[in-house]
C-alpha cells in the first residue's frame, strides 16, 4: 500500500511511473509472495494470499486507468507465475488471470489501432495474450463438451466466459484495425497461410486507411489473425458438435444442467466471425441444422438487457416462438404488485373517448407499471375487464368508421393509417394513444383481433415500402403500377400512357396536383424512367401521405417501450406473419378438443351429464359462437397461437347453487363460468344460446 501510495503524483507522467514500477520490479516482492503463496505453513499462505489480492484489488480500483495500464506488466508477470507454481486451477491464478483480462480489455490503446500516443502504450504485446485465451477456450470447450454428457455435469462457468471475452475483446480490436480491408478470407483447411498471405498483400498494396502497421509488425499481425481464427474454429467446432448432442436430448426432454452459457458463447463466436471475410456465413451454415437447440437455449437462457440482435437479424435460424420471447423480453418489465397502478373507469358508451383521457397523457411509467380497468355501473374488475378493454378499445380505435384508419379492400382484417386523417389536428393525438394502446396490449399479451399492412408494418420497422408490399392496401394502383412496368416499352415511348410526374389526390372534393419529384408537371413517363415513377409515387402513396401520422403512432409506441432504438428492434426482428400471431392472436377456429383438455370441473365431475352436454353444445356452434362464449367466459376473442395451452389459467366450469331459470355467469378473470344444474341438454342449449346471440360486448359477468 506505501508503494502505491507513492506513486508520482504527477500521474500524466508515464516515464516516471515507469520507473516507480522498475524499483517495486527489480526487488522481486512478487515472486517473494508466491514463494510464501506456496509455503506449506497454512499461516505463511493466507498471508501471501490476502497480499496479493490487496494488490490486485488496489491497482484495479484505487488508481486511475492510466495509470493501472502501468501495472499490467507486472500482472502478467504474477499470472505466469502462479499459473507455474499453484497451478490452472488455482483460485488465486484464477483471480488475477480474470483481472488481467479486464485490465487489458480496458487498456486505451489496444483499442484504436493507433500506435502513435505512445506514452499511454501498454508495454506487452498482445502475443503474451495468446496463452491465456487459448487455456480459456480450451476450458469453455471442456465445459461444453461435459454439458452435453451427463445431466450432473457443469458447464462452462460464466467466470471462464467473462474472462474469454475479456481476452478476446482487444485481440478483435486489433485484427480489426490491423487488416482493414479487404478482411482476411475465411481460412479453409490447408490453405489458411495462402488465403492469409493473400489478404496481406492486397493489404499492403490496396488499402486506402492510412495506419499501415510498418513491415516489421506485419508478421505480427498475420499472427493474430491466425490465431484468433484458430481459437474461433476449434470453439465452433467443439459447440456444433455439443449441439449436435442436444438437440436429441431436447427432443427426448432431458434438459442437462449447464446449458446457460451456451448463447453468451454463441454471441461472441458470431462477433468474432464478422471479422472474417465470409466468417458469418460460415457461422450460420454451422448453425442450421440445429435450430431446435437454438430455440430451447433461447426460450430457457435468454435474459432481459441482453442483445440478441445478432440472432433475430437472422430470421432462418430460429422459430416464431423464440423470436417472440425475445421480442417481448424488450418491453420493460411489468410490475403485478404495484401502489401506482394507473386506474380507470370508464363510461361503455363513451370507450374511445374516455379512454384517450386516460392513456394519451398520462406518464408511459405509470401505464407500464400496471392498470386497473372498471366499467361505469358495472361490478366486474380485474384482468378479464382489462382483457375485454383491450380487445373493445382496439377495436373501435381500428374501426374505418373512427375514420383514423383504413382496412385493406383485399383483406379487411389489416389496417394500414388513413391519409386523410390529418385535416383535424387532434387524429394525430389519437395516432399516439393508439400506437401506445398497441403497445399495452402487447405487453399484456392480450390479442385484439386485428392485423396491419405490410406497408405499415415495415415502415415501424425502418424499412422501404416497394411495389410488392402494397398489394393488399391498394390492388387497383398496385395492378396499374404492374400494366405500366410490364407494358410493351415502344408503346410506353409513343405516350401512350400520357403520365407526367404527378399525383392527384381528391381533397375534400377538389383535385389537388402533387408533384412527385420537382418539376414532375412536365416531365413525361417514358420506357427508361416508369420504375422511377411507380417508386416515386409508391413513396408518395404509401410513406410521405402518411408519414406524420406513422410517426406519432411510432412515438406512442415507443413510450411504451422506453426507446426508439427498441421500437425499430421490435419491428425488425419480427416478419409481418409473426407479428400478425401476436397481435390477432390465433386464426383457426377454436378446438373443441383443447378447449376441453384445457378445462377443469368445480361440482361437477368430468362424466355428469350436463358436462357432457355443455361439450356436446359446444360442439355444434359455429366458429362464431364458440368466439363469443370464450369472450364471455374469459374476454378473450381469439386465443393465442399455440391455443388454449398459451393461456396463463386453465379454466373452469364450475356448478352454480343457482335455479336452472338463471342464464350462467361468468368471473372472467379467473376463467370460471358458473352453469346451474340445468335438467335437461335442450334447456341448457337454450340459455347458452341466450349468451352467444346477445352477448355482443358487454359484461353479464361479475368478478
Ligand atoms: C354513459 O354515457 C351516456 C352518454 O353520455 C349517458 O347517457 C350514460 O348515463 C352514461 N352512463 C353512466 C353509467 O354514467
Amino acid at each position: 500500500m506505501e508503494f502505491l501510495s507513492m506513486i508520482p503524483e504527477n500521474q500524466i507522467n508515464h516515464a516516471a511511473v515507469k520507473d516507480h514500477l522498475h524499483i517495486f520490479t527489480s526487488s522481486c516482492v512478487l515472486e517473494a509472495l508466491v514463494m510464501l503463496y506456496m509455503s506449506s505453513d497454512k499461516r505463511n499462505k493466507d498471508c501471501a494470499k490476502e497480499s496479493i489480492q490487496e494488490f490486485i484489488t488496489s491497482i484495479r480500483f484505487m488508481l486511475p486507468q492510466p495509470v493501472s495500464s502501468q501495472f499490467v506488466p507486472l500482472v502478467l508477470e504474477l499470472c505466469k507465475m502462479l499459473q507455474s507454481a499453484a497451478g490452472y486451477d488455482d483460485s488465486l491464478y484464477k483471480l488475477c488471470r480474470g483481472s488481467l483480462g479486464v485490465m487489458v480489455k480496458n487498456a486505451k490503446n489496444y483499442h484504436s489501432g493507433d500506435d502513435d500516443d505512445d506514452d499511454n502504450k501498454v508495454i506487452i504485446s498482445l502475443q503474451d495474450m495468446f496463452p491465456f485465451a487459448a487455456e480459456l477456450a480450451n476450458k469453455l470447450s471442456r465445459g461444453l463438451v461435459s454439458s452435453v454428457e451427463s445431466p450432473s455435469n457443469f458447464g462452462p462457468l460464466r467466470g471462464d466466459v467473462n474472462d474469454f471475452m475479456a481476452f478476446m475483446k482487444p485481440l478483435k480490436t486489433a485484427v480489426k484495425y490491423q487488416v482493414v480491408s479487404p478482411r482476411p478470407m475465411l481460412p479453409s483447411n490447408s490453405k489458411f497461410t495462402d488465403a492469409i498471405n493473400k489478404a496481406a498483400v492486397k493489404y499492403q498494396v490496396g488499402s486506402p486507411r492510412p495506419i499501415l502497421p510498418p513491415n516489421s509488425k506485419f508478421t505480427d499481425a498475420i499472427n493474430k489473425i491466425k490465431f484468433l481464427y484458430v481459437l474461433f474454429d476449434g470453439l465452433l467446432t467443439t459447440l456444433v458438435a455439443c449441439l449436435k448432442k442436444m438437440e436429441v436430448l431436447v427432443i427426448e426432454k432431458k434438459e442437462n444442467g449447464g446449458w446457460d452459457q451456451y448463447l453468451v458463447i454463441l454471441k461472441e463466436l458470431h462477433d468474432i466471425s464478422k471479422l472474417y471475410r465470409g466468417g458469418e456465413e460460415y457461422f450460420w451454415t454451422n448453425l442450421k441444422d440445429f435450430k431446435r437447440s437454438l430455440c430451447h437455449l433461447i426460450v430457457r437462457y435468454a435474459i432481459r438487457d441482453e442483445d440478441y440482435g445478432w440472432i433475430l437479424q437472422q430470421k432462418d435460424a430460429i422459430n416464431f416462438e423464440s423470436r417472440r420471447h425475445l421480442v417481448m423480453l424488450l418491453f420493460p418489465v411489468v410490475m403485478d404488485e404495484n401502489d401506482d397502478i394507473h386506474e380507470m373507469l370508464i363510461n361503455r358508451t363513451q370507450l374511445l373517448a374516455e379512454s384517450f383521457v386516460y392513456i394519451a397523457h398520462e406518464d408511459p411509467d405509470r401505464l407500464r407499471s400496471g392498470l386497473f380497468m372498471e366499467f361505469k355501473d358495472e361490478e366486474a374488475t380485474g384482468p378479464g375487464v382489462l382483457r375485454e378493454w383491450f380487445f373493445l378499445l382496439s377495436q373501435e380505435i381500428f374501426n374505418p368508421k373512427t375514420g383514423l384508419f383504413v382496412a385493406c379492400p383485399n383483406d379487411p382484417r389489416r389496417f394500414f393509417p388513413n391519409p386523410a386523417s390529418r385535416a383535424d389536428p387532434l387524429d394525430l393525438e389519437y395516432f399516439n394513444f393508439a400506437g401506445r394502446v398497441i403497445a399495452l396490449a402487447l405487453m399484456n399479451r392480450v390479442p385484439v383481433g386485428i392485423v396491419f399492412d405490410r406497408s405499415f408494418f415495415l415502415q415501424l420497422a425502418g424499412k422501404n415500402v416497394s411495389l410488392e408490399d402494397i398489394k393488399d392496401v391498394d390492388p387497383f394502383l398496385y395492378s396499374s403500377c404492374r400494366k405500366i412496368l410490364d407494358m410493351d416499352p415502344l408503346a410506353v415511348d409513343e405516350d401512350a400512357l400520357g403520365l407526367t410526374f404527378v399525383w392527384n389526390v381528391d381533397k375534400l372534393g377538389a383535385m389537388d396536383v402533387v408533384e412527385l419529384c420537382p418539376g414532375g408537371k412536365n416531365m413525361i413517363v417514358n420506357s427508361k424512367n416508369r420504375k422511377t415513377y411507380v417508386d416515386l409515387l409508391i413513396h408518395h402513396c404509401f410513406v410521405v401521405s402518411v408519414a406524420e401520422q406513422i410517426s406519432h403512432f411510432a412515438r406512442g409506441f415507443t413510450d411504451i417501450v422506453g426507446g426508439e432504438n427498441i421500437l425499430k428492434m421490435f419491428f425488425s426482428s419480427l416478419t409481418l406473419e409473426d407479428f400478425d400471431k401476436m397481435l390477432h392472436g390465433s386464426e383457426t377456429d377454436i378446438s373443441v378438443v383443447d378447449w376441453k383438455a384445457h378445462t377443469d370441473y368445480e361440482g361437477y365431475s368430468p362424466t355428469d351429464p350436463q358436462i357432457y352436454w355443455f361439450w356436446k353444445i359446444v360442439e355444434e356452434m359455429t366458429g362464431e359462437q364458440r368466439k363469443v362464449l370464450l369472450f364471455f367466459w374469459i374476454s378473450m376473442k381469439y386465443l393465442p397461437v399455440e391455443g388454449f395451452g398459451g393461456l396463463t389459467s386453465r379454466l373452469y366450469i364450475y356448478k352454480s347453487k343457482e335455479s336452472f331459470d338463471h342464464l350462467p355467469s361468468s368471473h372472467t378473470c379467473f376463467y370460471q363460468i358458473c352453469l346451474p344444474a340445468y335438467p335437461s341438454m335442450d334447456v341448457m342449449k337454450n340459455r347458452l344460446n341466450v349468451i352467444t346471440q346477445h352477448h355482443v360486448g358487454c359484461s353479464f359477468g361479475t368478478s
